[in-house]
């Protein structure tokens, strides 16, 4: 049986982000928006989540208006078309009493050329490779850079205008903005690459691009991840002093709330303190945080778009959760596989119908219930 869910359920306020309460529902891609256009089965996917009571939903990925953004079949884009399908998700969430963010993605280097939207398309990324030592895609030039930076602004400012609560940029996962980060994939010598600031120059002029369409009081989330898709082990920084020095400039550019990415919540980021990323996070910037990882489930998640989403588990409790909540070690908690699994995990969490609730089995994938 679980804790009383008190330091959960607490309102929280962030600029245009006003939420019931501190539970987030995690980025999910599910590749079933045909023709990239997210439908009503989507509107109706998120609106459960809404109306299972869930503070805030991060939407999947979604793909800014760059020709190698996308990588995926079914993949939502947000840009064209698919901004009036956006739209019936919002006002869907925002009727059943939710809020909700946009994850706005560029895949980067993971794009395959021969998959959609433009199949001959190669992967951009920093210096052409998407994993350290594989570089067979296209290394991005000064104006590719622009470009990007353009499209994460023109989806920010769009998002806006279709009654959003905020917008999240995707920096996390091995991902374009990441792949920037990371000394393994970013070979540049110019000032886009070498040291951790410069690496960190291409996400600080995209979220300030982001602020300038948006003004002052739209709220910007920034998902980051030391863990990679290519390597659960990699990680950007080693010490609190480089964390510092990464997360300095990023509030300087204008992120409102960091998206911490551990697979597993609970685990310390540095030796000597049991502050998981996003505790460590909180502490250095004064920003709100987010933490994610394994929430109500006893495995982890394993996988990425091309192989599939794994990460079968059992159902856990959530007490040390609530505890490190109490503790205000950060503001926000966001569940993925549970709430995939199940739109009302949070209600049956809250009242105790913990027996309710299934393992999660990626088989839950094959539709969007
Ligand atoms: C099916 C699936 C799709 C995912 N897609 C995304 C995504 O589009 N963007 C993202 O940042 N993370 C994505 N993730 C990672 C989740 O947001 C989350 O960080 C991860 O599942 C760990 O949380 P959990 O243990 O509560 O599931 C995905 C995870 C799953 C299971």
């Amino acid at each position: 049986m679980s804790k009383d869910l008190a330091p959960l359920l607490r309102p929280f306020a962030c600029k245009s982000l006003n939420l019931a309460n501190r539970v987030a529902m995690a980025p999910m891609t599910r590749m079933r928006s045909p023709g990239y256009i997210p439908d009503d089965a989507v509107a109706g996917y998120y609106r459960r989540r809404a109306e299972g009571g869930v503070g805030l939903i991060v939407t999947e990925g979604t793909t800014v208006n760059h020709v190698a953004a996308n990588g995926y079949e079914q993949v939502p884009a947000f840009h064209g078309e698919a901004l009036a399908g956006w739209q019936a998700v919002v006002d869907a969430v925002h009727e059943a009493g939710g809020s909700i963010v946009p994850q706005l993605w560029h895949v980067g280097g993971i794009r395959r050329p021969g998959t959609g939207p433009d199949k001959d398309v190669p992967g951009y990324s920093p210096s052409g490779c998407h994993a350290p030592g594989k570089c067979k895609g296209h290394a991005m030039s000064k104006q590719d850079i622009d470009d990007v930076i353009r499209a994460f602004a023109e989806g920010a400012r769009d998002a806006k205008a279709l009654g959003f609560d905020g917008v999240e940029i995707h920096g996390a996962h091995g991902y374009l903005i990441d792949q920037f980060f990371w000394a393994g994939t970013n070979l540049r010598d110019d000032e886009y690459g070498g040291s951790l600031d410069n690496r960190g120059r291409f996400a600080r002029e995209i979220i300030a691009a982001v602020r300038a369409e948006v003004g002052e009081d739209f709220a910007i989330i920034l998902r980051f991840s030391q863990w990679k898709q290519q390597d659960y082990s990699a990680r950007l920084v080693e010490t609190p002093d480089e964390l510092a020095q990464f997360l300095a400039p990023l509030v300087e550019a204008g992120v409102d709330i960091f998206h911490c990415s551990q697979r597993r919540f609970w685990e310390p980021e540095f030796d000597g303190s049991d502050l998981n990323l996003a505790g460590w996070v909180k502490k250095l910037t004064g920003k709100p945080t987010m933490s994610v990882g394994s929430v109500g489930l006893d495995g982890d998640f394993i996988g990425n778009a091309q192989t599939g989403m794994g990460g079968d588990a059992g159902v856990s409790d959530i007490d040390e959760l609530v505890e490190r909540m109490a503790r205000d070690e950060f503001d926000l908690i966001a569940v993925g596989r549970a709430l995939l699994q199940d739109p009302q995990w949070l209600q049956k969490m809250r009242e105790g119908r913990v027996e309710e609730l299934a393992p999660y089995d990626k088989s839950a994938l094959a539709t969007l219930s």
